[in-house]
C-alpha cells in the first residue's frame, strides 16, 4: 500500500531572521548599497541602527550571505557579542577566522594583524558582521577602533559591519566614543514599512510559501494600522490570524479577524 507523504505546512509568516524570506524595500537595497560601497572600497566600518523587528538581523545575515562564498573575502557573523571581556571577543572573532588563541591581548592582537596583512598580500580582505552590537561595552568599542587602525596607507585591513539598536548610536553619541564615532562610514537606519511595502511584503512571504494571499486590502489596511508597519510585528498578526482562519476553514481573512488576531499576538508576546 502506497504512504501518502504529507508534505509540511509552510509557515509564511515565520519570525527567524531567515534572510531568504526578506522583502526588499527600496531603503533596504539602500542599506545593501551601502554596506557593499564600504566593504568594497575598505572604509572599514559601518553600521546599521534600528528598533527592533525592523529586519537588522535578517538583513545582516542577507549581506553575509553575499561574502561568505567569494573568494577574495574572508567573513566571520558574530550573532551575539556577549562576552565577558574584550580579550574574549577577540580571542572569539579570531578563532572564526581559524587563528590560535594567544595569552596576551598583544600577541592576539599580533596574531590577528599578521593575518590580515597576509590576506591584504593575497588581494583579499576579512569582514566582519556583529549583531545586537548595542550590547559592546565600551572597551570592546575600543577594540573595535584599535582593529580599524590595522590599514596600509590607502586601506583598512579590516570591513566591520555593526548591527543594533537604537541604545547603540546612544552610545556612540557619548563624546568619550568621538574617535569609533568619526570613523562609521555611510550608517542606515531601518525605518517601519509603509502601508504599500506592508501589502507587498505579506504578499512576497505568501509567495515564498506558495500560498494565495489571503488578506485583501482592508484586511492589509488594519495590519498596517495595529502594527505600524514594523514587519515582526505585522508577521505576527499575520500568522495568527492565518492560524484562526484555518481552524474556522476561512480562506480570506477579514479585516475584522485583524484585530482579533492583534490581540491574541499581542498576548503571546
Ligand atoms: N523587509 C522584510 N521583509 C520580510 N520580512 C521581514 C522584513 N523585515 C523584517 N522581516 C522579518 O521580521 C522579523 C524580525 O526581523 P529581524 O531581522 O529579527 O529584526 P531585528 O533584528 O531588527 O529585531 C524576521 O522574521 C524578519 O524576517
Ligand atoms: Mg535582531
Amino acid at each position: 500500500m502506497a504512504t501518502v507523504l504529507k508534505t509540511k505546512p509552510k509557515k509564511p509568516f515565520s519570525i527567524s531572521p531567515n534572510p531568504s524570506l526578506l522583502y526588499l524595500t527600496p531603503s533596504l537595497k539602500s542599506t545593501i548599497h551601502k554596506v557593499h560601497y564600504v566593504i568594497e572600497n575598505r572604509q572599514g566600518l559601518t553600521a546599521i541602527l534600528g528598533d527592533i523587528g525592523l529586519g537588522k538581523s535578517s538583513l545582516l545575515r542577507y549581506l553575509h550571505g553575499q561574502y561568505v562564498g567569494r573568494e577574495d573575502v574572508v567573513t566571520a557573523l558574530m550573532p551575539s557579542p556577549n562576552f565577558p571581556s574584550d580579550f574574549a571577543f577577540l580571542k572569539s572573532l579570531c578563532g572564526d577566522f581559524g587563528l590560535r588563541p594567544r595569552r596576551s591581548m598583544v600577541d592576539q592582537e599580533q596574531e590577528l594583524r599578521g593575518f590580515l596583512v597576509s590576506l591584504y598580500s593575497e588581494d583579499k580582505t576579512a569582514v566582519v558582521f556583529i549583531d545586537e552590537a548595542q550590547r559592546l561595552t565600551g572597551k570592546m568599542l575600543e577594540l573595535v577602533r584599535v582593529l580599524l587602525n590595522f590599514e596600509t596607507e590607502d586601506t583598512k585591513l579590516i570591513q566591520i559591519v555593526l548591527a543594533g539598536q537604537l541604545e547603540l548610536r546612544t552610545k556612540l553619541l557619548d563624546p568619550t566614543k568621538k574617535a569609533i564615532r568619526s570613523r562609521i562610514f555611510a550608517p542606515s537606519l531601518l525605518a517601519p514599512l509603509s502601508l504599500a511595502e506592508t501589502r507587498e511584503m505579506i504578499s512576497f512571504r505568501c509567495e515564498q510559501a506558495q500560498m494565495p494571499n489571503p488578506f485583501p486590502e482592508l484586511s492589509v489596511e488594519a495590519i498596517y494600522a495595529v502594527t505600524g508597519g514594523v514587519p515582526r510585528e505585522v508577521l505576527k498578526v499575520c500568522a495568527v490570524a492565518l492560524d484562526m482562519a484555518q481552524l474556522s476553514g476561512e480562506e480570506r481573512i477579514p479585516p475584522e479577524a485583524i484585530e482579533v488576531a492583534a490581540g491574541e499576538a499581542l498576548l503571546h508576546e
